[in-house]
């Protein structure tokens, strides 16, 4: 991420979010580079990420497919650009208007994940004379080395069918003559660094695929779902994650039956390392024990840290002084409204700028208005 010139920023009324779409193009021709070494791998971009326009229209241009979860997020990429037939659709709890709007636009896939689903798509598909095409997704129950609040792929998570259940779910679906089943979904958790973790789902699904030759039923869609995490220690040494290995491990130990295409939902690989959150330092106030930079953006523009213990490089774009030891703090009246303890900045002055490093996903999309407080704006190295 280029933040060499600062002076972009000025007049910019902070805090904001600020995406290097180099770095964007760069990580997506990376993917485009690694997954065509394979026959029939598809990535969608999981737009629950990062929803921006902005954004959005640059992974369009990449030729990106799209994982969406919410109806919102349907009409979102739309709006981007993103042709329906690349849509992958799952969640827990569709509701009615939004299978109805995936039908209507007659997206690629939904990934159902129960029977009471299966029943209300089946219903809506009749209504409207249209057969839908879907995916099963099974809960592998295999674990990932990652925060609990992101694992989703174990027996005692709500996503997915559990495995015992996976012909029963698929015998009922093709009774159904509007459905057409296409194949199965899997999602184990986000910020996988371990490629122990993805090998162990590639020999779960191994398990699967055999299961259903023997009951002799055919499959086309392997969808692993996303997860593969990036360096938050060090997003300026490892700017692009490592998909190199990550598509190398599906190559390596998926085994494929011949036609099946493999389908990806990489969401934070994608934009994580390309956004930053630029706020502006707002007092420095000296306690007994500690020293706090406060600074005019809060957990409701960037609450992955109050949320799930996460910590974003921190670095001061005004200083170069001596280094000295702060707590970044918010404005919001919250104790968690804390971005990070202890850390050494170049001693911060009121009025200076302060960036929060691989903030591109699950940051501006998950703001909230909490205090009533504006949502931080997005722009792109284009506009700046
Ligand atoms: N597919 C499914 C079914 C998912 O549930 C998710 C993420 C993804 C794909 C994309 O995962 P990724 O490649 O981005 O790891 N807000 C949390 C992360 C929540 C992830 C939810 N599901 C955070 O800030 O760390």
């Amino acid at each position: 991420m280029d933040l060499t010139n600062t002076n972009r920023f000025q007049g910019i009324r902070t805090p904001f979010y600020y995406y290097d779409t180099a770095l964007l193009r760069q990580t997506l021709d990376t993917i485009n580079e690694e997954t065509s070494k394979y026959e029939g791998y598809h990535v969608h971009y999981a737009v629950k990420a990062n929803a921006n326009l902005k954004v959005l229209k640059v992974i369009n241009e990449a030729g990106l497919g799209i994982d969406c979860v919410s109806g919102g997020e349907i009409k979102q990429v739309l709006k981007a650009g993103f042709p329906a037939n690349k849509i992958v659709f799952a969640g827990v709890g569709k509701s009615d208007w939004e299978i109805e709007l995936g039908i209507d636009n007659d997206i690629f896939c939904f990934n159902v994940e129960s029977i009471p689903e299966l029943e209300v798509i089946n219903e809506i598909a009749v209504r409207k004379g249209k057969t839908v095409d879907v995916c099963f997704r099974i809960n592998p129950n295999v674990g990932a080395h990652t925060h609990a609040n992101i694992t989703t792929g174990l027996a005692e998570n709500k996503f997915g069918i559990a495995m015992e259940d996976m012909l029963t779910v698929i015998h009922t679906a093709q009774q159904y003559p509007n459905i057409r089943f296409k194949g199965l979904h899997f999602h184990i958790g986000s910020q996988i660094l371990e490629m122990d973790d993805f090998i162990a789902l590639a020999k779960r699904i191994n398990e699967l695929q055999d299961q259903l030759e023997a009951a002799d039923i055919k499959t086309e869609i392997i969808n692993v779902g996303g997860g593969l995490g990036i360096d938050y220690a060090n997003p300026q040494q490892n700017p692009v994650p490592d998909f190199k290995s990550y598509f190398e491990v599906y190559n390596k130990y998926l085994k494929l039956r011949p036609g099946q295409s493999v389908h990806f939902e990489l969401g934070r690989a994608v934009v994580g390392q390309c956004g930053a959150l630029i706020t502006r330092v707002n007092y420095v106030k000296k306690g007994s024990v500690k020293q706090f930079a406060i600074v005019d953006a809060g957990m409701t523009d960037l609450i992955r840290p109050a949320l799930y213990d996460a910590h974003h490089k921190i670095v001061n774009l005004t200083s170069d002084l001596a280094e000295e030891t702060y707590d970044v703090v918010g404005p919001i009246c919250e104790s968690s409204d804390v971005f990070d303890k202890d850390i050494r900045l170049n001693t911060v002055r009121r009025g200076d700028l302060i960036a929060m490093l691989s903030a591109g996903a699950y940051g501006e999309i998950m703001a909230s208005g909490y205090n009533c407080r504006k949502l931080p704006v997005g722009y792109t190295s284009e506009e700046l």
